[in-house]
């Protein structure tokens, strides 16, 4: 007991205050493996509740009167008790009084907390469904409509505040980082030939993030590229965004939300057409955590049809743990020999980690993918100034196909 008091002025002292709402302000401090967490409940108010996945939790009751809800089971709670809340068990906090309550949560690093994700965006692979195009220039720099693929990408990050961005590129990649770099020749002849609208789209790319960039010397799969993320990422959940996958809206924020109130990984799912099942990553469903939202049972790569969970594909947006790097660092092959990063996720769950699914019901562009990237450059084509022209168009061209 004399080693926690010792902390709750430290809490009070160093703390970073984390959330703070009309209800309570919580305060972490991080020692090495374990993180402090004094939350101030106000008077009459309550936390918001959730399932407690990573590790099981202590929570030390200081100050005022409250009550603790574990699974179905209410207790009373003041100066003094303890509880531990196991992993895996819907717990809340009440406050009974018209003081202040105070408790601190101690609890293994939940990793990325407070902190806004780091974004790994993969873009290495040979795209061998696009060649020729695909023979010199990288699959992820098609352009869709007015801009490259990867661009909406970085923008999909940069939307939902996620800044810190690393980029796996490989060999003949180079075309995506000078995209994003700046190009000094370039802007001064815009500059001198007046285009300024032009020198500032230019000048945007190249402010658009801070972007870092590792080589996957091999394509050797999804999860290898993934692995290349391991020092960049540390020990913290991540988000994982093919390079080659646009999503509107942005399915990055969605499972962002997800991961906020569960606190665990969370892939992005769509339902597919049974005899696709083969190209894609295919789940099983489990439990209903609410609409569109339940845990993963299990995950298989590119089953037959007849073997497949079900139609819910895995359709390129991810936030995972950083667990996963012990498990890609075993470079165990999967599916056409390479190693994948859905059997990585299947390992996790293995290992009792909870991952969510989520059905996204808006529109994904699988770019490496003919007929999605044609798609994709229409529809958004028909979104933009010159839309009512290309609509005359094709209702003129289709009048005449039929
Ligand atoms: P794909 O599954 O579309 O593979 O990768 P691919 O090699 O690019 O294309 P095909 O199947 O040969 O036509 C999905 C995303 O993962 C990246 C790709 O660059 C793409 O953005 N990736 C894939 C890597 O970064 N490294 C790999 O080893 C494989």
């Amino acid at each position: 007991m004399k080693a926690l008091k010792l902390r709750e002025e430290e809490l009070k002292k160093n703390g970073r205050l984390v959330k703070e709402d009309e209800r309570y302000e919580v305060y972490d401090i991080k020692m090495s493996d374990l993180v402090l967490s004094l939350t101030v409940l106000h008077p009459e108010r309550s936390t918001t509740g959730h399932d407690h996945e990573n590790a099981e939790e202590i929570y030390h009751f200081i100050s005022g009167k409250g009550e603790i809800l574990l699974g179905n089971q209410k207790y009373q709670a003041e100066a003094g008790d303890i509880f531990t809340v196991p992993k895996g068990t819907f717990h809340r906090v009440f406050n009974t009084c018209k003081e202040n309550l105070e408790f601190i949560a101690i609890f293994e690093v939940y990793e990325g907390r407070g902190e806004s994700l780091k974004a790994v965006i993969p873009a290495a692979g040979h795209g061998t469904r696009f060649l020729p195009i695909t023979k010199a220039q990288p699959k992820e720099m098609l352009p869709v409509f007015d801009k490259p693929t990867i661009q909406y990408v970085v923008e999909e990050a940069l939307g939902s505040s996620l800044k810190n961005i690393l980029m796996v590129t490989g060999r003949g990649k180079r075309a995506i980082e000078d995209h994003f770099d700046r190009n000094p020749e370039l802007e001064v002849y815009l500059e001198k030939a007046g285009k300024s609208d032009v020198l500032k789209e230019i000048s945007r790319i190249s402010e658009l993030a801070n972007i870092n960039y590792v080589r996957q010397k091999e394509a050797l799969g999804l999860g290898h590229a993934v692995l290349q993320a391991k020092d960049f990422v540390g020990n913290s959940y991540f988000a994982v965004l093919l390079g080659d996958v646009i999503t509107r809206p942005s399915c990055l924020s969605k499972i962002l939300k997800i991961h906020e109130k569960y606190r665990a990984s969370v892939i992005a799912l769509q339902e597919i057409e049974p005899q696709d099942v083969v190209k894609y990553g295919i789940v099983k469903k489990g439990r209903e955590l609410e609409n569109g939202t339940f845990i993963i049972e299990d995950l298989v790569e590119k089953p037959e049809a007849r073997e497949a969970p079900s139609n819910l594909a895995i359709v390129g947006r991810y936030i995972l743990s950083s667990r996963i790097f012990d498990i890609l660092g075993k470079r165990e092959k999967g599916k056409d020999g390479e190693i994948q990063l859905t059997d990585a996720i299947k390992r996790l769950i293995e290992s009792e980690e909870k991952v969510i699914g989520f059905n996204f019901s808006g529109k994904v562009y699988d770019i490496g993918n003919k007929s999605s990237w044609m798609k994709s450059s229409i529809e958004l084509a028909l979104e933009s100034k010159s839309g009512n022209e290309l609509r005359e168009y094709l209702k003129e061209i289709l009048s005449s196909h039929q």
